[in-house]
């Protein structure tokens, strides 16, 4: 291992970590022999009302799939996170909160998080809601979110929690394919002094004549902004809790029973609804957060991740409140109204664990360093990165100017489908190399395959699967089992395959590579390019479109569209404005093309197929090198696309 490149574990951190790499190295190899045994004492990390006895049921076979831990036992999720904490720590902060604007703070202790739950979770009973409906939460980052979620988990409601960034269409599909009665969201949101007009995003989606399943809107008063009311359908969330009761039972669930849906983007068709359960979730949240950040009793969390994602799911509300932390939320942005904000945010409130992205780490790095001339950071411990490959510059900047040279990075690769952290160094454990996720968590076994599905060993670069299950798997996509079979265990028989290609080093050492299906990582955001090409072709002007993403500095990968438009439509640089324009508007900022280059063709095989290699490479300005072209139907198109090519460094 060439030391220049590996970084330590600290003697202090080993030395009071939860597990030190002896420790690791034996729990792993016991978790992997004998994960009945290692499974049946961790899963008593959670309170359970009926103990489990059976521990898994698992099986990749596509043919014969089955996926269920802890199957016979019998919990509450919002009882783990709330009730279990009232007698020894009611009164510690559970959420502390601050806005957009730093003047607004707030603290909620635990006891009073337990009774706006209990009062919320009334209130949605008083709607109608019933175990097993499910909810949609369209929420700006205020800790009434977490409310909405846990009050669903209580009563035993279904949460599909929408990302504020998405558009009214991404929020109907969503509506209609959980088939919602209500949704809960608040009249605007605030990011970076900006008002968001969430409700009238919920008013122009449920304008849409196929949804027709919404009877009630719940709106928080946030900003107190203008907002459309529908008489009948819409309530005040305040108007509902001051009538409710602060008592409130919690629904006995079965440990398979759903916890929420989120949708997550794939390479083919809709976005699709990401099913978690209830005890192998909660398990794997709550063990992943307290190990990979080796958390300990009395820290400061911090994940800047918004709730509408997965991280802020697993890392911001399920796995830090069950382990009774108190967790810091914030309102807006960390680099507004400047870059120092996230060091101010972390002295202000003594954050112990930092858990961010690296796009934010690159926006920062660009501000340079001075920005944290003012920044203390003394109470940070150990830091964080997930959503995206982190390249070492940016590792080393967020060691150097974040960490101060002595905070672990813990660089956690995971996904939407896997409910949790899978590949990670632990902090007290893992010697780390600045861009790599390193090793495998406990009950996690990786491999590499090649294009045929066959184990790579040794030091090597292929697919990434995973070869056996781990409590916070995903159970099924939506109602659409069958796509969830074909998508994950088909491509490789017998293996979950996580649409990732990574590298193994000499060491062990695992180096995720990003994508190799056509799905796309913007600032830490998935997206599908096939989303994004339908909704380029579903304005009127465009024929045709192919959508790959290219390297960028700040976010990761941009996205880069061709476009081919109608016979005699004109490529003015207004038509180019007008269709980043449409994009967001169909899907969400967050979906807007970076480069849109007009094409009078498109690299096609005889057959018609578009050959999306070349157009990856020059996208990605790398021309020198295209590979064979004799199979296209006309190999001259590719001379005209690099001629017009947009990113010419
Ligand atoms: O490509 C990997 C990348 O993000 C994908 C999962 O995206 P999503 O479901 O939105 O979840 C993001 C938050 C867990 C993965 O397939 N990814 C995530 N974390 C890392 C990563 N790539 C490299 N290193 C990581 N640490």
């Amino acid at each position: 291992m060439s030391s220049q490149s590996l970084y330590q574990v600290p003697s202090d951190i080993a030395n009071n970590a939860l597990v030190n790499n002896d420790q690791y190295k034996k729990m792993y190899q016991e978790s992997i022999v004998n994960p009945e045994g290692f499974w049946r004492e961790h899963g008593k990390r959670v309170d359970w009302i009926k103990p489990y006895s059976k521990i898994k049921q698992t099986s990749f076979d596509d043919h014969n799939l089955s996926i269920e831990w802890f199957y016979d036992g019998t919990l509450n999720a919002s009882a783990n996170c709330l009730d279990r904490h009232l007698e020894d720590n009611g009164d510690k902060v559970a959420i502390i909160w601050e806005g957009d604007d730093a003047a607004e703070q707030r603290k909620i202790t635990y006891k009073e998080l337990h009774a706006d739950v209990c009062k919320f979770a009334n209130a949605l009973r008083s709607q109608g809601v019933a175990r097993g409906d499910v909810v949609t939460i369209y929420m700006p980052m205020v800790p009434e979110a977490a409310v909405a979620m846990l009050a669903c988990a209580r009563i035993g409601a279904v949460h599909s929690v929408v990302f504020g960034g998405f558009s009214p269409d991404s929020i109907a599909s969503r509506v209609i394919d959980g088939k919602s009665k209500v949704v809960i969201t608040a009249d605007e949101g605030i990011r970076g002094g900006r008002k968001i007009p969430l409700k009238d995003s919920v008013d122009q989606a449920l304008s849409n004549p196929d949804v027709q399943c919404v009877e009630k809107v719940i709106v928080l008063n946030r900003t107190g902004g203008d907002i459309n009311w529908v008489e009948g359908r819409d309530i005040w969330w305040e108007s509902i809790m001051d009538v409710a009761s602060e008592h409130c039972a919690y629904e006995e669930m079965n440990a398979e029973d759903p916890l929420f849906l989120l949708y997550t983007s794939g390479s083919t068709g809709n976005p699709k609804g990401v099913l978690h359960t209830t005890g192998g979730y909660m398990v794997y949240a709550s063990m992943t957060h307290e190990y990979v950040f080796d958390y300990k009793d009395g820290e400061i969390y911090w994940c800047t991740a918004d709730v509408g994602w997965i991280t802020g799911h697993s890392y911001m509300v399920y796995g830090p409140l069950a382990n009774g932390a108190t967790i810091l939320i914030h309102e807006g942005v960390p680099n507004y109204p400047s870059p120092a904000r996230l060091g101010e945010m972390i002295d202000r409130h003594n954050v112990n664990i930092l858990y961010t992205a690296p796009t934010l780490i690159r926006a920062l790095m660009a501000e340079g360093k001075e920005q944290f001339d003012g920044f203390d950071g003394k109470s940070l411990r150990i830091m964080g990165s997930v959503g995206e490959p982190i390249n070492p510059e940016a590792w080393r900047w967020y060691h150097e100017v974040i960490g101060r040279e002595h905070c672990p990075i813990v660089d956690t690769w995971w996904q939407t489908e896997t409910g949790g952290i899978l590949i990670s160094p632990l902090p007290g454990a893992t010697d780390t190399k600045p861009g790599s996720a390193t090793r495998p968590f406990f009950g996690v076994q990786p491999a590499l395959v090649d294009n045929m599905g066959n184990i790579i060993e040794g030091a090597a670069e292929g697919n990434l699967v995973i070869l056996d299950s781990w409590p916070g798997q995903m159970r099924t996509v939506y109602g659409d089992h069958d796509r969830f079979a074909l998508t994950y265990f088909k491509t490789f028989r017998g293996m979950y395959f996580t649409g990732d290609g990574a590298r193994r080093d000499e060491d062990g050492y695992y180096w995720i590579t990003g994508r190799v299906d056509d799905v796309i990582n913007v600032s830490g955001h998935r997206l599908g390019t096939a989303e994004v090409e339908s909704a380029l072709v579903a304005h009127e002007l465009v024929a045709e479109a192919a959508v790959v993403g290219y390297p960028h500095d700040i976010k990761g990968q941009g996205i880069y569209a061709y476009v081919t438009l109608s016979r005699g439509i004109e490529a003015t640089e207004e038509l180019r404005l007008e269709l980043r324009q449409w994009v967001r508007k169909e899907i969400g900022a967050l979906a807007t093309p970076d480069l849109i280059q007009f094409a009078g063709g498109l690299p096609k095989t005889r057959s018609g197929k578009i050959m999306r290699r070349f157009l990856r490479k020059i996208a990605a300005n790398e021309i020198t090198n295209l590979g064979d072209s004799s199979t296209l139907a006309d190999p001259a198109v590719i001379d005209t696309l690099i001629e017009t090519r947009l990113n010419k460094a």
